[in-house]
Order: C-alpha cells, then structure tokens, then sequence
C-alpha cells in the first residue's frame, strides 16, 4: 500500500502545530480586544449555500468546489470559505435578533478548493476570518481592516501593504457593468472562452481573469471609482477618513475587484512585500457584503469582513525571518534508576501532572545516562532523580539543568517545590 496524502493537502506534526497553536492564540486574543466572539460552523454546507452566496459566475463555485451527492442524495459541498456559512448561521439562528448588534464573529477552520496547488495554494487551508454583521457605519469598515492588519502586526510581520477599492452599491455597479460590457465587447473574440461567458454574466469577473490579465484592454478599462453615486463615494471617503484617523497607511487600487460576488463598497486586500515570498502576494482579502444576508434568507442586513490563510500568514513569517517566541522546553524530566524506583516513578509522574507540573518519564528502558540525555533532548529545566537510596529516604534530587544546582528535596514538598521554582521563581531563562 502506498498511500499519500491528497495533492494540496498536508500534515501539520508536532514542530509547525506548535506554530500554529501559537498563531491562534495570538489572533484569538487579538479578536478579543476587538470584541469579536468565536462562531463554529460545519465544514460542509448545502451546495446551494455557495452557489447563492459566494455567486453562481465565480471561480470557487464554477471549477473549484468540492461537491458531492450524500447517501441521502442531497448535493453537499465542503466550503470553500466562511462567510456563506457565517452569514447562513447568523439568519438560521436569528443572531440578527439580538440585542447586541453589530454581531462580531470570528471563526478558525479548514476551507476546501480545488485549485492547482502551488506554494501558498492549498486544496485544503486554514482560514481565520471575522465577520460584522448589522452595521453599515463606515467606522466598522475600518475596524475589520485594522484588525486584519494587527492580525499580522502582532505577529511581527512588517511587510505589509492594505490595498483597498470601492465596488460601490447596486447602482452604481449596475452603471459599471454597462460601461465593462461596452468596453470589452470589440475585443470579444480575443479574450479568453470564460471571459466571453463572463461578459455577459458578470463583466466584472474579466477584470480578476488570471488569462486575460495582461490582454492591452485591461489597462484602459472603466473604473468603478469613476460610476460611484453620491452615497457610494461618501461611503468610501468616509471609510479613508477612518483609517487616515487610525494611521493606517493604505493604498488605492482601482482594480481590485475581489473573487467573490457578494461585495459592494469597501474591498481590500493585505498583501506581502517581503523578499522571497513568492509568487502569491496575497495575504487576505475582505469587503462590504449588504446584500448577503437578505439573498440567504434573511431581513436586509449590511455585513463586512476579512479572511486570511494562516499557511500564507507563516510563508510571510518564514520570507521576513521572524520566529515566533515558542516555549519548546519541558518543565521536568523524571530518571529513574532501579526496579522499585521505576515504579515509584510512575506514581510520581502522575502525582505531579495533577498538580499541573509538566513532567515526562523514560519509557524506553533507558540506562541512567541515557535517561539524562532524553532529557537534555526534551529540554528539561529540572530533572528530578529517583533511586534506590532516594526512595528508601523518601526524597529526590531535583538539578537546575542551567545552573546545575541540585537540591535533595522530600517527595511531599515536591509539589510545591517545583510550584515556587517554576513560577518566576529560580527559572529564568
Ligand atoms: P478569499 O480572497 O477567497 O476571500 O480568501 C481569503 C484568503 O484566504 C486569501 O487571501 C488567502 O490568504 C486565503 N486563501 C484562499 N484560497 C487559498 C488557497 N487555495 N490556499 C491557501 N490560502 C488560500 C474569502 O474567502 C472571503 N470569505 C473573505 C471575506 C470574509 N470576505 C468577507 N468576509
């Protein structure tokens, strides 16, 4: 049997999930400050939940969903992204009835797309997102962005570059799509099979073709910032003013057009500037979604977030040297020596992690010299030895690796012995 793991995909052991157990918590105290609460959905949803929601003419729903008929023959669909989830449970739920509104969500989880696996481009990732839902005041706009970006600064991560656009409201969109429709259609022919279909679905969508990207009628195309109405403009100052107020320095790009249907107003995305970060610069994308809720089912609804990929968040990490502060070191290592005392040991071992002490204990039949080595290997602060004279005096002799102090110590005081050292006590380092 030679069985792999699928292509796109990959295991995460013990020396990087430390990595990203470190990420999330940094980021799950950063949602905290923010006042954002945490929202579990399932991994797979009603395919119809994406096709309505993530928009029937993007990439995601037309080639890269995951898609499959259950044994009840319903057509699921691992997501591809949460928002359409956040949005589905926030109407399912009557989360809109609440009395605390905007309702802030943040979410952690596995996304599915199948895209051609490259660095960065994963078939299945991790994404952390947030969601505001309830609030239309430009203020929260900028609040998703700040958070974004903090989700990196925290980290460390300087490189960075807030890339933001407006798509305008359904007005001013409508008149957009006019002017694309007219624009393109002379060049038709020369575009790319799914930018002809796009041209009459969602003219937008030519705009993000990866094909097409450098066809010379992409340079002159309208811009949205040129169709915007009266609100839709004053929204998008608004938006600038707030971030100009927090000093957020960003940039404006007129074609930034994002690869979801559901956005209108703000649009941004957080790239990477680092040397040797690759060929995908992106980091995480978010934008204004006002129609969402009411196209799923719900009452008329604005809605902003963000998403990003903690693979392409630990790329950035990795292309501007930061290490993350990681506590890789043991608490203590218990050596036994000796039939009786390996058997104490065990009651030891145990005695002290109901206490809360990290302890490990050799498991292999070691000798005495190769137990203090497994120990050096685990990075042990302490190593509490145990023989046979120890046990019959009924204490152990706890050694300060750093220091290689070493103290007899009676193994009814250990607890709180180890207590007072570990904790700001002798342990610096
Ligand atoms: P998205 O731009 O499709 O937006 O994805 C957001 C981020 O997810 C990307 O910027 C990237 O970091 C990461 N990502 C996407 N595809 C892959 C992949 N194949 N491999 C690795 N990372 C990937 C959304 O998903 C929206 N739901 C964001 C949002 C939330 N908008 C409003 N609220």
């Amino acid at each position: 049997m030679d069985v792999k793991a699928p292509r796109g995909t990959q295991d995460i052991l013990p020396s990087e999930s430390e990595k990203w157990q470190y990420v999330e918590k940094v980021l799950t105290n950063l949602c905290r400050t923010f006042n954002y609460k945490e929202i579990r959905t399932p991994i797979f949803e009603h395919t119809e939940l994406f096709q309505r929601g993530v928009g029937d003419t993007t990439d995601i729903v037309q080639k890269e969903m995951y898609t499959f008929k259950d044994k009840g023959d319903r057509s699921i669909t691992l997501r591809p992204e949460g928002t359409a989830s956040v949005v589905r449970a926030y109407v399912q739920n009557k989360l809109y009835g609440l009395p605390t509104q905007p309702s802030k969500l943040f979410y952690f989880g596995p996304m599915f797309r199948y895209e051609r696996p490259q660095q960065g481009r994963m078939r299945q990732f991790v994404q952390f997102g947030v969601e505001a839902l309830g609030s239309a005041d430009p203020a929260i706009d900028a609040e998703v962005m700040a958070l974004a970006m903090n989700s990196y600064q925290q980290l460390g991560l300087q490189s960075l570059k807030l890339v933001i656009n407006s798509l305008g409201d359904d007005a001013s969109r409508e008149a957009h799509r006019n002017a694309l429709m007219e624009h393109f259609e002379p060049y038709r022919t020369a575009l790319c099979n799914d930018c002809q279909i796009r041209l009459n679905q969602n003219p937008l969508r030519v705009l993000d073709c990866k094909d097409d990207r450098n066809h010379p009628a992409m340079k002159n195309a309208p811009s949205i910032l040129d169709y915007l109405n009266d609100y839709s403009s004053t929204y998008f100052e608004e938006v600038k003013g707030y971030l100009d107020q927090m000093g957020i320095p960003y940039v404006i790009d007129k074609n930034l057009v994002r690869g979801l249907d559901y956005y209108n107003h703000t649009a941004f995305e957080i790239m990477s500037d680092a040397e040797g970060f690759g060929a995908i610069t992106t980091l995480s994308g978010g934008g204004r979604y006002n129609g969402l809720v009411a196209d799923l089912g719900g009452p008329e609804t604005p809605g902003i977030g963000f998403a990003l990929s903690v693979e392409r968040l630990l790329m950035a990490l990795e292309a501007e040297g930061i290490t993350l502060p990681i506590d890789q070191k043991l608490d203590c290592y218990l050596v036994a020596l000796g039939e009786e005392a390996q058997k104490e040991a065990v009651r030891l071992t145990y005695q002290l992690r109901k206490a809360g002490i990290q302890v490990d204990k050799d498991y292999m039949d070691r000798k005495f010299k190769a137990q203090f080595k497994a120990a050096d290997r685990l990075h042990a602060k302490y190593v509490i030895v145990l023989g046979e004279e120890e046990l019959q005096d009924k204490i152990v002799n706890v050694k300060h690796m750093k220091s290689g102090i070493q103290k007899e110590v009676p193994v009814n005081e250990l607890v709180d012995y180890l207590n007072k050292e570990l904790q700001g006590g002798n342990e610096h380092d």
